[in-house]
């Protein structure tokens, strides 16, 4: 991936344990990695660890995000700040979570994109973005009525981003990835009515490591992926394939 060498790309959920993966996968590929999210503390200590750039924002206030973004020189983007939401159905959803979720997984994504893809035009050199999508846009999943409904925006997200901005040269994909069972999924994917019946209806019959999502994205913002553009790519071992 020696196309990344130098290259600024933008990591937003830099915080959380996709982004820190793919962090430090990135920095390992030689890109000068501008680590983002809300605790000034986790990047900072990225930072140490891998010498990423620190920029702290909320993806929930336009204020913050342009504040953030307007004018920074990036080359690539990956949008992985997510919140989980809540596991419920359509009947006794709560609908302020349902807002919150969608302001930080959809709408949040797009502020980033809104931003980033100016500097990026003017910069006249293309670049490539990479949505942190998630499994549950692709299928129904019981008590994903939030949760899916915002990575399915961000979906559609992707495919019209990747239609306006393909004439600049700037590709954008999504990652569609299955669980990383971490102390936040934990509590829901690792209960014994949830986790034994799901992964004996997946191909590969076992939960996602970070760094196995890290490395199809740092694929996508590679060169190699210079003819891939506006697809959603699954990384869930095929549950979605069945
Ligand atoms: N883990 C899974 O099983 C899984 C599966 C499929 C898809 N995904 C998606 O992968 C992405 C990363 O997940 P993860 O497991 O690494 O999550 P995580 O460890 O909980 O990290 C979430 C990240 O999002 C940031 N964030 C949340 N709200 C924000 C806001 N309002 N403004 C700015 N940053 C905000 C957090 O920053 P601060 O903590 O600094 O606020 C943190 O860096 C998410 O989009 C998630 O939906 C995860």
């Amino acid at each position: 991936m020696s196309d990344l060498n130098g290259r600024p790309v933008l990591v937003t959920g830099a915080s959380g344990g996709i982004g820190a993966a793919t962090v430090r996968r990135l920095v390992a590929a030689g890109a000068d990695v501008v680590a983002a999210g809300r605790s000034v503390e986790a990047l900072e200590a990225l930072g140490a660890e891998t010498g990423s750039r620190s920029l702290p924002f909320d993806l929930e206030s336009e204020d913050s995000v342009r504040a953030a973004l307007e004018g920074l020189d990036v080359y690539g983007v990956v949008n992985c700040g997510g919140f989980g939401g809540e596991i419920a159905t359509p009947m006794d959803t709560d609908i302020d979570v349902f807002d919150k979720v969608i302001s930080v997984n959809a709408r949040g994504a797009l502020l980033v994109i809104k931003y980033t893809s100016r500097t990026m035009v003017a910069a006249g050199r293309g670049g490539a973005v990479v949505n942190v999508s998630s499994q549950a846009s692709l299928v129904a999943l019981s008590g994903h009525i939030s949760y899916g409904s915002s990575k399915a925006a961000l979906d559609n997200i992707t495919r019209v981003s990747a239609l306006e901005l393909g004439r600049y040269g700037i590709r954008v994909n999504s990652v569609n990835p299955t669980v990383v069972m971490t102390p936040m999924s934990a509590w829901y994917w690792g209960r014994e009515d949830v986790e034994k019946p799901f992964l004996d209806a997946m191909p590969l019959g076992r939960w996602a490591t970070e760094d196995e999502i890290a490395a199809p994205i740092v694929f996508l913002l590679s060169d190699d992926a210079s003819m891939i553009t506006g697809v959603s790519l699954p990384v869930d071992g095929g549950y979605s394939s069945r």
